[in-house]
């Protein structure tokens, strides 16, 4: 096994010690966020920070990355206080990934990668057509993070929208039977497979194996 310390890390050359620090956290979720400025402008942007907080209220968080260059899903919830986020499945990483080229203010992601806008009424964000599990939220707070200048923002789920099927009897969501993609790093797009679900854990009881 290959011991990295520290100091080894430092050194590292920097897109190098990027890829390593940002894989070594495991998997992560790759959704798509949705959000409209305030002339109009759809926006749709890549994160693979997106992840639930608490369900009663039912929430979620994500990782913002300084303020230093323009963030247009920031200032675009910041002003009307909504944004979707919307599950990449597997037959569009490409144009998931495309998203996260830096854009200029007045042109729309969706229309740039080919992806679709859709709208639920009453709601002022846009959602991803194509997308088999989908969120409307509303921005809460934000914490900002000394350490690094980046931004923990909590959103507020008001709506999920999930292609029939996917659901099992207990609410669980299939996400492998989605198809919804995961991210290594910065990226990387895998499958999802479901190994198996197991029955809540207790001490000195025989983990039973939840039929699906
Ligand atoms: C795989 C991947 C994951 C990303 N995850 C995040 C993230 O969690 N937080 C973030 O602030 N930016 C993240 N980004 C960068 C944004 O997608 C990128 O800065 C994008 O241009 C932001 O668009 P916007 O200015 O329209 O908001 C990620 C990029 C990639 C390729």
């Amino acid at each position: 096994m290959t011991h990295i310390s520290k100091q080894d890390i430092i050194n590292l050359p920097s897109l190098e010690r990027m890829h390593l620090i940002n894989s070594c956290g495991g998997i992560k979720s790759g959704n798509l966020i949705g959000t409209l400025s305030k002339s109009g402008v759809s926006n749709l942007a890549v994160f693979n920070s997106v992840i639930h907080l608490g369900s009663n209220p039912p929430m979620l968080s994500f990782m913002l990355r300084p303020t230093t260059v323009e963030r247009h899903t920031y200032s675009n919830f910041l002003e009307n206080n909504q944004f979707t986020v919307n599950h990449i499945h597997e037959s569009f990483v490409d144009k998931a990934h495309q998203t996260s080229a830096k854009y200029d203010a007045d042109v729309s992601e969706f229309k740039e990668v080919g992806l679709t806008e859709e709208y639920i009424e009453g709601f002022n964000a846009p959602f991803v057509k194509e997308s088999k599990i989908k969120m409307g939220c509303t921005f809460v707070n934000e914490y900002f993070i000394k350490e690094h200048a980046c931004r923990l923002i909590i959103g507020e789920i008001q709506h999920i929208l999930v292609e029939d099927g996917l659901q099992q009897e207990d609410g669980f969501l299939d996400l492998a039977k989605a198809n919804s993609a995961g991210i290594i790093g910065l990226d990387g797009y895998v499958k999802t497979n479901l190994l198996e679900r197991y029955a809540y854990a207790r001490p000195n009881q025989e983990l039973k194996p939840l039929k699906s």
